[in-house]
């Protein structure tokens, strides 16, 4: 894979991700393979956010590749807390490790982090935005469990403003044609509209609703997704959220008998604890394939950069705030130089997707 970094899904083509499903594929079907395929190498695991199946899937995943890991679950235990850059640290890193892989609440940072390194990153979260490897996992999932992209009728329930992991699905499908997406919210947590601008031009359907019992008899696979209480600015906001959207056994009388049930995890109260019975749940499933696929990633970008590169690259220093987006890294790490695209025929933020304003 030609691929330097992996900051979203879209960074790599369709043929790249085909081949990462083989080979992950591969390795649950011949483990023994590729239990030494990433010996003497070392990843580094920068988690500024908390996290257990994303953190322990890719240290698991670089271990079963008879690699080693370093690095840091609290960045309170790191210099960080010193008040070290971003930079910094992305530099001293990419001296230590062969890939390096980042989760951090500022929006745009894992790019932040490529710009600085000379060796592989990886976005492991960042903020509200973007969670590609979990989108490896739940297409990976969607392959195995209905063996197609397309011509699929997909609920995502939940909060569907702050889930990253829904941005980055729904980002990935804009790719393929023939889907229905169900988004299931309320009005406060709807798919922002920048995700949604994405889909003009493809042959995929859009249908907001407030309302799971209304469409779960159509759904081939149902997404459902935890209420983010960290993202939201106060607890009572929090709790005028929360509850609403609940899967029991009851509503699922009316669902397809090969209804797919995913979940990114954690999961807190939206799926009633009997429904992780129902052999239509394959959230754990889900889980595990997340490590397969997280073993492709990290042998791919190993074997595509066997060297590091320079990580001595100049920008500019900025002249002024441009994103608007208060969470977007370029307004925290304030070296990070003036970057924009066109999305969609709008302008926006290189870090973090906001509309520049
Ligand atoms: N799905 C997911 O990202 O889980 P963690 O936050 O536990 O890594």
């Amino acid at each position: 894979m030609k691929l330097q970094h992996l900051i979203d899904f879209n960074d790599i083509t369709t043929d790249e991700y085909d081949e990462l499903c083989r080979l992950a594929s591969d390795i649950i079907n011949a483990p023994h393979r590729y239990s030494a395929a990433c010996s003497g190498r070392v990843m580094a695991t920068l988690f500024y956010e908390p996290s257990t199946r994303t953190q322990l899937s890719f240290q698991t995943a670089m271990l079963r590749l008879g690699g080693t890991v370093i690095g840091f679950a609290d960045p309170n235990s790191s210099s960080v807390a010193k008040g070290e850059s971003l930079r910094d640290t992305v530099k001293i890193i990419s001296g230590y490790a062969d890939i390096g892989v980042i989760r951090n609440p500022m929006e745009g940072a894992a790019f932040a982090a490529s710009l600085y390194s000379g060796i592989p990153f990886i976005n492991a979260g960042d903020g509200r935005h973007l969670h590609p490897t979990q989108t490896m996992t739940d297409m990976f999932t969607i392959k195995r469990e209905k063996g197609r992209y397309e011509g699929l009728n997909i609920g995502l329930c939940g909060d569907l403003k702050n889930g990253r992991t829904v941005h980055s699905l729904l980002r990935a499908f804009t790719r393929y044609n023939g889907n229905r997406f169900f988004l299931i919210s309320t009005k406060e947590l709807r798919v922002p509209d920048y995700i949604l601008n994405e889909f003009s031009g493809s042959d995929n359907e859009i249908i907001m609703t407030d309302n799971m019992e209304e469409v779960i008899d159509g759904l081939d696979i149902l997404y459902m997704t935890r209420i983010q209480r960290e993202r939201f600015g106060s607890e009572a906001d929090y709790r005028r959220q929360s509850g609403i959207y609940v899967l029991t056994p009851d509503k699922l009388k009316s669902a397809k008998p090969d209804l797919t049930i995913m979940h990114p995890l954690p999961k807190v109260d939206e799926i009633a604890y009997e429904v992780d019975d129902d052999p239509r749940s394959r959230y754990f499933e889900q889980a595990e394939n997340g490590m397969y696929i997280r073993m492709a990633l990290i042998l791919s970008l190993i074997e595509g950069n066997p060297q590091r590169r320079s990580s001595r690259r100049a920008y500019p220093l900025p002249t002024r705030r441009f994103c608007s987006n208060p969470i977007c890294v370029s307004n925290h790490e304030h070296y990070l130089p003036e970057m924009t695209k066109t999305v969609g025929g709008e302008l926006v933020c290189a870090y973090c997707d906001y509309k520049i304003i």
